[in-house]
């Protein structure tokens, strides 16, 4: 635990900063839930699903490569599926779709939850910009083509991130998904988040009655995330992070009380950080900048 968090005060729920995935699923038996989790591998990921299946839920657990993904179902003793995801491949992300379909498991939850972060340089996939095309349009592959496995009550948790509020002034730069003017590493990495958040309040629109959508942001915690990063700088942001950052159990609690906790059963559309209620960017709030997203990732999607 964190100096910081020694002076958080938990929200009206009782969860708060320094809640673990542990503390926010206790005395929740997931047994015959299955729950379908991106990012496995790494990170609150791992945590996620160590903690999913401890406590009965069967994940199938998706990892860039199916290696991957059996490695860290063995690392956490799990008995889940592992599948690849990469998320940046269409076809990867689509022959993962049909796998899941092909379990005729009915998923209780899907977890977005890979992402990559801070890319030092403007790389493309399919023209575009890589963080925006591996965090939004991945996982809107994934999500839109298993929308039917869901349950009646389904929940898909979308894992975002604070930074979403670093996005361009506009928003999302839809005159240049390439990232090819002004480039900015954070600047990029908050336009994917803020689209996760987009994407998720559209969705919330589009499920069925009785299934849910909602993002999150995490907390700061030190993992693989910052991989791009200037190496001083995350050695320095580790070194020091014990004191104020969260711990990986810490920062895998709010996606784990989104996927399972009978008190978000019926929310739906909203931002959570620390297990709580949040508030989002103005921009994350704009239906019609959310319309736009959608319509335009339907575009892109359909020509991969
Ligand atoms: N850590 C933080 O402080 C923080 C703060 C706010 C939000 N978040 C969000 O939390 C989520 C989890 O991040 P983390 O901190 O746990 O980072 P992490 O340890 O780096 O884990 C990220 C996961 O995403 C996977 N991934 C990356 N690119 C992928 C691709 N193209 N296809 C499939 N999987 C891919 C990684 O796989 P490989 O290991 O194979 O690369 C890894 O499993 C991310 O969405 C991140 O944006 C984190």
């Amino acid at each position: 635990m964190s100096l910081y968090s020694m002076f958080q005060k938990p929200g009206l729920n009782g969860y708060g900063y320094s809640t673990t995935a542990e503390q926010v699923t206790v005395g929740l038996d997931l047994t015959g839930q299955t729950f379908l989790l991106t990012g496995c591998n790494s990170g609150i990921g791992l945590e996620t699903l160590r903690v999913l299946s401890m406590r009965g839920g069967h994940v199938i657990a998706a990892a860039r490569s199916e290696d991957k993904a059996r490695a860290a179902l063995e690392q956490v003793s799990a008995k889940g599926t592992p599948l690849a995801c990469e998320l940046s491949d269409p076809s990867s992300v689509r022959a993962c779709v049909e796998a899941v379909k092909a379990l005729g498991r009915p998923l209780d939850a899907i977890i977005c939850n890979a992402g990559i972060m801070a890319l030092p340089k403007a790389v493309q996939q399919h023209g575009i910009e890589l963080q925006l095309f591996t965090n939004h349009i991945g996982h809107f592959i994934l999500v839109t083509g298993l929308v039917d496995a869901l349950t009646a009550n389904g929940r898909v948790v979308v894992v975002s991130s604070s930074a979403h509020q670093r996005a361009p002034k506009e928003g999302i730069r839809f005159d240049d998904l390439a990232g090819e003017k002004n480039y900015s590493a954070w600047g990029s990495y908050g336009q994917s988040k803020l689209a996760n958040i987009l994407f998720t309040r559209q969705l919330a629109g589009r499920l069925s009655k009785g299934q849910t959508a909602n993002s999150l942001h995490p907390g700061v915690i030190t993992t693989n995330l910052a991989r791009h990063m200037n190496p001083v700088v995350s050695t320095l942001f580790g070194a020091v992070g014990s004191l104020f950052l969260k711990t990986i159990p810490q920062g895998a609690a709010t996606e784990c009380y989104l996927a399972t906790h009978p008190e978000v059963a019926e929310t739906s559309g909203k931002y959570f950080s620390d297990c709580n209620l949040a508030t989002s960017s103005k921009a994350a709030q704009d239906d019609q900048l959310a319309e736009k997203l959608w319509s335009v990732s339907e575009k892109i999607v359909a020509d991969l």
